[in-house]
């Protein structure tokens, strides 16, 4: 089937995920299979990240959150970090007046304040730039750890309580995630992770109490519109039952 024969099925089923979250992992091992260093690998992931917001926006999905940096991340070799960041806001440079044409709203989550002063900047004035944009929301996780952010979440509460101004008592699960980094965003729908290893890695830990999990095989240089395409139309066939019994289709 081609990129649009499968468009078009997936749209007719009409359940398109409003939320998708992406954890965008193999780079490394695309280029080591090549022979090049890792950050060869980290310069082609860059056209998949064009690819996937561009087909998430087609499809008319409300929010897309892409795993680009993590907590864990900082533990690699300097050389490698310098790369990403320069290549992060190489993107950001690039694509913010595509993404502002398009509607697209750029939030980042994470801890920020650990980003070197550049980047920090341009990522901090594309979500400026970008934040009367209202048809999809565009998230990029960077220094994010999905353990930091609830306890962020955790001691802006205890903050507001202690200053009088919130009930612990009030506190439920909608208070809870509107502390954190994702407020006022829905939980994804679908969590993809690409390269095939079946684990989290902290990622929206608390989000995806409901997800439907896609783990492909593709390494992320490689994961294209049709490989999303595919992941929404493996979606579009699970029986989400929210614990409850089997609905009848
Ligand atoms: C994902 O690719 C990108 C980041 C984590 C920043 P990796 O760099 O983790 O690539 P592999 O998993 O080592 O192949
Ligand atoms: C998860 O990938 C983080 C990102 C994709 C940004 P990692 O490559 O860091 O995860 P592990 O180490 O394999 O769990
Ligand atoms: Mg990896």
């Amino acid at each position: 089937m081609t990129e649009s024969e499968l468009k078009e099925l997936i749209v007719e089923s009409g359940d398109i995920p409003g939320h998708i979250a992406i954890i965008m992992d193999g780079n490394g091992r695309w280029a080591e299979i090549r022979g090049r260093p890792r950050v060869f690998g980290h310069q082609h992931g860059m056209n998949a990240v064009r690819a996937v917001v561009e087909g998430c926006r087609e499809l008319g999905c409300k929010a897309l959150t892409l795993y680009a940096f993590s907590e864990e991340n900082w533990k690699r070799p300097r050389s490698e970090i310098k790369v990403l960041m320069r290549l992060l806001r190489k993107y950001i440079e690039k694509e913010q007046n595509n993404l502002k044409k398009d509607g697209i709203k750029l939030r980042c989550l994470g801890r920020l304040g650990k980003i070197d002063a550049e980047p920090r900047k341009t990522l901090e004035e594309a979500v400026a730039y970008t934040a009367d944009c209202n048809d999809m929301v565009l998230n990029l996780a960077i220094s994010y750890g999905s353990r930091s952010e609830i306890v962020d979440a955790a001691r802006y509460l205890c903050r507001e309580a202690a200053a009088g101004r919130l009930d612990p008592e009030s506190v439920d699960e909608y208070t809870f995630a509107g502390a954190l980094y994702t407020s006022g965003l829905p939980d994804p729908d679908l969590l993809i992770r690409t390269s095939g290893e079946m684990r989290v890695s902290n990622f929206l830990l608390w989000q995806i109490a409901y997800t439907e999990i896609y783990i492909t095989p593709i390494l992320w240089p490689d994961f294209t519109k049709k490989d999303l395409f595919e992941a929404i139309g493996e979606f579009q066939k699970r029986d989400r039952r929210f614990g409850r019994v089997k609905s009848k289709k």
